[in-house]
Formats: structure tokens, sequence, C-alpha cells
């Protein structure tokens, strides 16, 4: 029922002219493939370059952030519909280097998060445990919290359209992955949640993406998990080939 994404998480990295030069090497690569949705999160500045470049090619593309307001005296922010007038259909809300270093909290995540939906946007919502947290056996409560605090005031049918991003924040970046056990874990947690809070069809059709440290050698044994709905990658999905092995982890 829930069709595998990947989605590469571009963050800081890659000018206009690379973001473009990615994809134009990435489409032939992953042209053929089936059963998996492919999507791109550059720059806000690459994100017409690189929808342009993407037409019809059947890859999304995300912006990495968004305002809530629609538009106003908000210097240096891009809102959600300019965003989609940009040309891309998604958008990720509330990764953990938004929560860390630029003071987002689940209350402004979940402005952002309706704000993406009000746009016609598709939101992937990042949560995720602190080492501390997991060490000091919070790792279910701290998702709770986001996810409650994070989607409040969302719909069953909205919920079902959106996708969450597991991340463990002392996986991102570090080469750290979780094991197949820890996701499936947090995963079927969070799952759990979603069908007592949003009803089981609204929770059996959201995507659960994990995050953090994904690579092409690691992916295939996180997707055999049967919570884990797909991956957030960000180093791995800068390289035109190591993106493609992850897109193509069935055949690996
Ligand atoms: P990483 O980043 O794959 O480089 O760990 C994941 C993310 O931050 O989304």
């Amino acid at each position: 029922m829930r069709t595998p994404l990947m989605a590469g998480n571009w963050k800081m990295f890659k000018s206009v002219r690379e973001s473009v030069a990615m994809v134009t090497a990435l489409r032939p690569k992953i042209d053929g493939v089936t059963g998996v949705d492919v999507l791109v999160a550059p720059t806000f500045l690459a994100v017409p370059a690189v929808a342009a470049a993407l037409e019809g090619s059947g890859i999304h593309v995300a912006a990495q952030n968004c305002h809530w307001e629609r538009e106003g005296a908000f210097t240096g922010e891009v809102s959600a519909a300019m965003i989609r007038d940009a040309g891309a259909g998604w958008v990720i809300v509330g990764h953990s280097e938004r929560r860390t270093l630029f003071g987002e909290t689940d209350l402004s995540v979940n402005r952002k998060l309706r704000a993406a939906i009000t746009a016609t946007l598709t939101p992937i919502v990042c949560i995720g445990e602190t080492l501390d947290e997991r060490e000091g056996g919070q790792t279910h409560d701290v998702l709770d919290r986001q996810i409650q605090r994070g989607l409040d005031g969302v719909t069953g049918a909205e919920l079902a359209a959106l996708v969450i991003a597991y991340e463990p924040v002392w996986a991102i970046g570090t080469g750290r992955t979780a094991t197949p056990e820890q996701a499936q874990d947090a995963h079927a947690h969070i799952r759990g949640r979603l069908t007592q809070w949003f009803g089981s069809d609204a929770a059996a059709r959201c995507r659960v993406l994990y995050g953090g440290s994904v690579k092409p050698d690691n992916v295939a044994t996180l997707m055999a998990q049967p919570d884990v709905d797909g991956a957030l990658i960000g180093g791995a999905s800068l390289d035109v080939d190591s993106f493609t092995r992850i897109v193509k982890f069935r055949v690996a």
C-alpha cells in the first residue's frame, strides 16, 4: 500500500549549476525504475531550475524549509505558496538542523506544516531523539511529543498524504546509522501512535521514512523492516552514483 520514497536532502550544498548538472545526470540513470518514488531537495535558489530540468521525469522536487505566512515583512524567509509557485510540490519541515541550529520548535513545525498543506505542498515532517534522550530512555516520549504537537490539527486524510521522517539526531551525518532493529522499533512506535490518534486507515497510508547515515550498502536492510517506507538521505544523496544505488535498493 505504501510506495517507498527515496528523498535526497541536499542541505546547503550545490550551486544552481551543480544542482541542475546532478539531476540531469540522475534522470536517465533511474528512468526505468518502478515501484519507488524519488525526490530531491535542493536549496531554495535551485528549486526553479531543478524543477524545470526534471519536468516530465516523475522525480519530485522539495524545498528544505518554508515560512508559515503567505507573504509579509519576514526578511530572509520564503513562503510555502512561493515554493509551490517556483515548481516544487513538497517541503521538508522541522529537520533536526533547523530545530537545533535555528531554534525551531514543535509549534513552528506545526505552523509550517499547516501552511504547506494549505499551499498544496506535501510536507515531510522530521522527528527524532538526541543521543542524550535515547540514552535516558526517552525516545518514545520525545517522538510522542513531536508528533502530538507538530501534527496538531491535522486531519486523518491530511496525515495519510503526508510523510514523516524519523531521524535520530545522533545518526545524522555521523556515519552511525540506527540498526534495522532500532529503526523498526521507532517506526512501529510511530505507526502505533498514528493509529491511536488518526485512525488505522490514515496510519497505514502515511509513509514513515528513516534518515541518518543511509548509504547504498545499508539501505536494503533498513528497507526490509516492515514499517520503514523509504529514506531521507543527506550525504549519500549528493553523488549521482550513490543516490542511484539507493533508489535501486532492490537491485543491489
Ligand atoms: P545524512 O543526513 O544522510 O547525511 O546522515 C540525513 C538528513 O539529515 O536528512
